[in-house]
């Protein structure tokens, strides 16, 4: 049995009481911070200074999703902010492996996410650089969308070719996770669950918490 991690989204928190919305989901494993530039996705989140900020304060470690044009130029400046890990997009670095070793001699971790509609298998030749895989689970730029199940059969071949190679890779699921369909990417071979309007959409966010890691591991 694996065990599992949840990483809820602040991107479905109040953002004017971000230190209290924070403070809120501190029995999670990680805080998944959305950053977001109006060029790679169509929404406009926040940038270095906030994300300094939330890493100074946070309770437990921020995992950076960056959703963001040009990362192999701005995603060092994430690591230099704080973040534990530092995830940038298949559809948006220029040189992937490089990105990951600056990332990992600035002592962070490197997460390489993939959209929808892009093959994980173009990955399989450079995942020993990587800690973490993303595979979204909505086309990334909102909260609150449906959760795409057709993204299954990927989470499957990225796990049987992690296991086929003892590597010990994470995979992170980011879209539409909820008790409901935690159980579902679980039996994937995801790890590490990102939630967004899951948990801050209710009124307490470490019962949705609770619910989502006792569903997973069950
Ligand atoms: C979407 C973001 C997600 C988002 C998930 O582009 O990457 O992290 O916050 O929100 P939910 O869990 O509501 O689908
Ligand atoms: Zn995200």
């Amino acid at each position: 049995l694996m065990t599992i991690k949840i990483a809820p989204s602040i991107l479905s928190a109040d953002f004017v009481n971000l230190q209290s919305e924070l403070e809120a989901i501190k029995t999670a494993d990680l805080v998944h911070v959305d950053v977001m530039d109006h060029h790679f996705v169509p929404n406009l989140t926040m940038g270095e200074p906030i994300v300094k900020r939330i890493c100074e304060v946070s309770p437990i470690p921020v995992d950076a999703h960056l959703m963001i044009e040009d990362p192999d130029r701005w995603a060092p400046e994430f690591a230099r902010c704080g973040a534990r890990s530092v995830t940038f997009h298949m559809g948006a670095a220029h040189a992937p492996v490089r990105l990951a070793r600056q990332l990992h001699d600035m002592g962070a971790k490197a997460c390489f996410a993939v959209r929808p509609a892009e093959p994980v298998e173009s990955i399989f030749d450079i995942l020993d650089e990587f800690d973490m895989i993303l595979i979204m689970t909505v086309e990334p730029g909102f909260g609150g969308q449906k959760f795409l199940s057709n993204q299954m059969g990927k989470v499957r071949r990225l796990r049987d070719e992690i296991t086929r190679r003892g590597l010990s890779t994470s995979i992170q699921v980011d879209g539409g996770v909820s008790p409901t369909t935690a159980p579902i990417v679980a039996e994937a071979g995801a790890d590490v669950l990102v939630a967004g309007s899951a948990v801050y959409g209710v009124k307490n966010p470490a019962d949705a918490i609770a619910a989502i890691r006792q569903k997973a591991e069950a």
